[in-house]
């Protein structure tokens, strides 16, 4: 049997990989002292993670919780910069590398703790001439530039409140991010490359600011490194970073924030077609970021630390710009893609710089095993010694490559389960304390009551049913942005309003393993990406040929899922040609950015439909997996089925 046709039979694996003795010993836990303090004691656990930050005040209340609301540390005063930057300075990481940037193009940035500290006093500075005050909003639209986290720690330390924006979104998504929140102003970017193509965000930037009034000022970094390419400039609201950098202060005092003062929003997609303002707080959110970078990641000061998502995601705020700064590491930020300009960049990097603990995404690895195991062999990756998946499940071939080629059999996987509204990682192995299981998150972490639960919300001991949360965690979001009911209709209205209802199914082992299955609701993981079917469906129809639309997902090889598309088209379906149907594909990813266009789009008269009309998406999904379709004569039109298969031989 070739190594290749071993892989594929491991998706039946069961084998336990326990962390090396060496590994343990050296490991920030390596006993079961955490989970055993907070069984005893709940909130005294939280308590002990929270004396790990630096407070300009102390709590006098751990908890209030009136579900769904809940409020950690109240009382407590602290600012997430301060502990990010301020506090490494009196020390030894003063002068030690906070940020290694490496750009697409192999340019390459390090800032120093102080040097970063500067910059971001500078342009909290420069933030605060431009008349943004604590609570005001602040959008970000750039990429993975050092000025991305800079903007999100100067917000942080004058207490502006944050929306990142990624990069890769069209102007009018960021539009309706920008007006939800009434942002003030825009941090952006004149332009740079992707893959070796220009990505000129000021221009999607300057569309979308069209229709966005609410925004005074927008700062415009300009990269020293691209092609010398100018932007339009608005004259009196559009200001370089560069112009404004050099006339700011290097001294600006960090706010004395309240622990529930809200810290940041980051839309995500949900079940309707209108993205969620997910809203963190300070407090929680700064010990669910330290705690899990020192207990997951297993930090220390000696680690080089690489996560390769965009800051515009929740993982690129939370194990970019402040986890593993809260922690003293070095980490590398990187702009670059795995493919470009070769297959193996990823571990060039980590053989430049000597990575030693490496994030990334199972579609990532996927593509890797595509490529071959050839690539990372011929890189030197003998620094790693902890891996880390996150975004969807990892399927256990996926896995045991990852630990064979990238880990070489000797760096333990923390497969990490959470979401954009949990803030923080709630569910992985500790590296130094359990064994791991190919394919399994495992355990909730300490201190997070995680269930798997059945349609009645009865807590099951093994077998396959929703997984839920029973008891608030520091790092939950408070709400969503001007719209609390919208909180309770989403997370907390399955059951009752105790019960944090996280849309994913998984099952649970006789050891207490769970397996992540993947969303049960009407959202996609597209490579990891969040995408709701309603958004994309919403588009379909605002096009003048489309009656109607319906988006499912199908299992896809390295996406995990791809996105199928089924519209019912105006006028004769018998004319649409190849051309039509890239037409609608551009037109979704136009309006809402490229990763939301349809893989696959199939047109036809009607959609099929009960009596009642209701569409029948399980059906539509039964047909994207070329399964057998039982009976459809229960359908209103049963010939749309036939038109529809056509389209598919
Ligand atoms: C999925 C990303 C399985 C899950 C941090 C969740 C995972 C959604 C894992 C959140 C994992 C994330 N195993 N599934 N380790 N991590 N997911 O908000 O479906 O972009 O609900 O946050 O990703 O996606 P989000």
């Amino acid at each position: 049997m070739t190594e290749k046709a071993e892989f594929a039979n491991l998706l039946q694996e069961s084998r336990m990989f326990e962390p090396s003795e060496a590994f343990k010993a050296q490991a920030n836990v390596n006993d079961n002292s955490l989970y055993e303090r907070a069984d005893e004691d709940f909130e005294g656990y939280w308590e002990d993670r929270a004396r790990e930050l630096e407070w300009f005040q102390p709590w006098n209340t751990v908890l209030t919780w009136e579900p769904p609301h809940c409020k950690w540390f109240e009382g407590g005063k602290l600012n997430i910069c301060h502990n990010a930057l301020d506090r490494h300075l009196d020390g030894p990481r003063r002068n030690k590398a906070a940020i290694i940037w490496e750009g697409e193009n192999y340019d390459t940035r390090t800032l120093t703790y102080l040097q970063l500290h500067r910059e971001v006093c500078q342009f909290a500075n420069v933030l605060k001439g431009l008349g943004v005050k604590k609570g005001d909003r602040v959008a970000i639209y750039l990429p993975m530039v050092v000025e991305a986290a800079v903007a999100m720690l100067a917000c942080a330390r004058i207490g502006a409140i944050h929306s990142v924006v990624f990069g890769g979104f069209a102007p009018e998504s960021l539009r309706d991010r920008i007006n939800d929140c009434e942002a003030k102003v825009l941090v952006t970017e004149d332009g740079s490359t992707r893959r070796g193509k220009a990505l000129l965000l000021k221009d999607t930037a300057d569309k979308a600011l069209e229709e966005t009034p609410c925004i005074k000022k927008v700062v415009v970094v300009k990269r020293p490194y691209g092609d010398p390419y100018q932007c339009t400039m608005k004259e009196g609201r559009d200001l370089w970073y560069h112009d404004l950098m050099a006339k700011a202060d290097t001294d600006c005092p960090c706010e004395e924030m309240d622990a529930e003062d809200p810290l940041f929003i980051l839309y995500t997609s949900g079940t309707t077609g209108k993205p969620k303002g997910v809203v963190h707080t300070t407090g929680g959110y700064a010990v669910g970021a330290h705690s899990t970078c020192k207990y997951v990641f297993d930090m220390k000061d000696t680690d080089i630390f690489w996560c390769t998502a965009d800051v515009g995601w929740v993982t690129g705020h939370t194990y970019i710009a402040y986890g593993p700064l809260m922690n003293g590491v070095t980490q590398i930020m990187f702009e670059g893609v795995p493919n470009h300009p070769h297959n193996g960049r990823f571990w060039e990097v980590i053989e430049k710089y000597r990575v030693t603990i490496f994030y990334t995404a199972p579609t990532a690895i996927r593509a890797f095993m595509k490529w071959g195991e050839e690539i990372p062999q011929k890189f030197d990756l003998s620094s790693l010694r902890l891996l880390g998946s996150v975004g969807e499940p990892i399927n256990p071939e996926a896995w045991i490559w990852y630990h064979t080629y990238i880990g070489r059999e000797g760096c333990p996987i923390v497969d990490t389960w959470w979401q954009t509204e949990t803030g923080s990682i709630l569910m992985s192995n500790l590296p130094g304390v359990n064994g791991m299981k190919p394919g399994k998150a495992g355990l909730a972490l300490p201190g997070v009551c995680i269930e798997i639960v059945d349609d009645q919300c009865n807590p099951l001991a093994t077998g396959s049913g929703l997984l839920v949360i029973k008891k608030p965690w520091p790092s939950m979001l408070r709400t969503i942005w001007g719209d609390d009911q919208r909180l309770i209709d989403t997370y907390f209205s399955k059951w009752d309003i105790q019960t944090y209802f996280a849309g994913d199914g998984a099952t649970r082992d006789e050891d207490g393993y769970i397996m992540v299955l993947g969303r049960v609701d009407d959202v996609l993981n597209v490579s990891g990406h969040r995408i709701g079917t309603m958004e994309i469906e919403s588009v379909l129809v605002e096009h003048p040929k489309v009656a109607e639309a319906a988006v499912v997902g199908k299992q896809h090889e390295i996406k995990g899922q791809a996105i199928v598309a089924y519209v019912s088209y105006k006028g004769d379906v018998s004319h649409v040609s190849e051309a039509d149907i890239a037409e609608l594909k551009k037109f979704v990813a136009d309006k809402i950015g490229a990763i939301a266009r349809p893989d696959e789009i199939y047109v036809s008269h009607d959609l099929p439909k009960t009596r009642s009309g209701k569409i029948m998406r399980r059906l539509l999904r039964d047909i994207a997996e070329g399964r057998e379709l039982g009976d459809t004569t229960t359908l209103a039109d049963p010939s749309v089925v036939e038109e529809i298969r056509k389209q598919l031989a």
